[in-house]
């Protein structure tokens, strides 16, 4: 695993869009996997800048989210389609088939997200920020570690930390669908960024503590393609 840590927030997450602009130069028909929240989007702005000027091209890249709500239509404006939209994908040339967002409707939409991602090859290269509680996309705390792709219950810190994309913490859907803990540790690469002080304990617990379900994050330290781009307040506990 490597740990790289960067004096500001914008050079972390432009570290990251090279490792993204990376792969797809080698690889023009990557799979990358998405992460929504505050951290990616200094990563994903360089990202659409790269493509502004010519240098990356998005038009055979498959992509998967990580996550979503529950219970809230996809062009609500806490959706996280809505987000990953605004954010990114109608700014670069990704085909809009090639997109996929978890979606909890129908039995079987667990089982069929983790088939589409076997189907695509698996991912390439995946992004992931982290909960102040040790969170890895909706997988909380918890006794054990998570499979596959499923519906989980949010936990009271994720509902008030993102009660600030919604007009009130009581509108902040209860459940969401996530990949698992299997299936993030079955992508190829995985590149995590933190970035903050309120980052600096679930870093430091991820990196230090014993791995264990009760700080997901921590599990990425057996993987054998893990990168941590830190800034210097995200890691001033190490
Ligand atoms: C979202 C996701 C979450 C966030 C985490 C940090 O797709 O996977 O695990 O990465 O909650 O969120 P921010 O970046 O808003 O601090």
């Amino acid at each position: 695993m490597l740990v790289h840590v960067y004096p500001a927030e914008e050079l972390t997450c432009r570290a990251a869009a090279f490792l993204f602009a990376a792969q797809l130069t080698q690889k023009p028909d990557s799979v990358f996997g998405f992460a929504t929240g505050s951290t990616p989007i200094p990563c994903y702005k360089d990202l659409i800048s790269f493509y502004e000027q010519g240098l990356l091209d998005f038009s055979q890249v498959i992509s998967f989210n990580l996550d979503e709500y529950c219970g809230i239509a996809q062009d609500h404006p806490s959706s996280y389609h809505r987000f990953m939209h605004e954010n990114l994908f109608s700014h670069i040339n990704i085909p809009k088939e090639n997109i996929h967002i978890p979606n909890s409707m129908g039995v079987d939409a667990c089982e069929r997200y983790d088939k589409a991602i076997e189907q695509a090859g698996g991912i390439d290269l995946q992004l992931l920020g982290i909960g102040k509680n040790g969170h890895i996309g909706f997988n909380e705390p918890d006794d054990a570690f998570s499979c596959g792709t499923h519906i989980v219950k949010l936990t009271e810190s994720t509902i008030a930390a993102n009660a600030r994309f919604f007009k009130d913490e009581k509108d902040v859907p209860r459940t969401a669908i996530s990949m698992g803990i299997s299936s993030i540790m079955a992508c190829h690469s995985i590149v995590l960024i933190a970035t903050g002080e309120s980052k600096a304990k679930a870093v430091y617990d991820t990196l230090n503590g014993p791995i264990n379900p009760h700080v997901p994050a921590s599990i990425l330290r057996l993987h054998p393609n893990a990168t941590f781009l830190l800034d210097q307040d995200a890691a001033s506990m190490l």
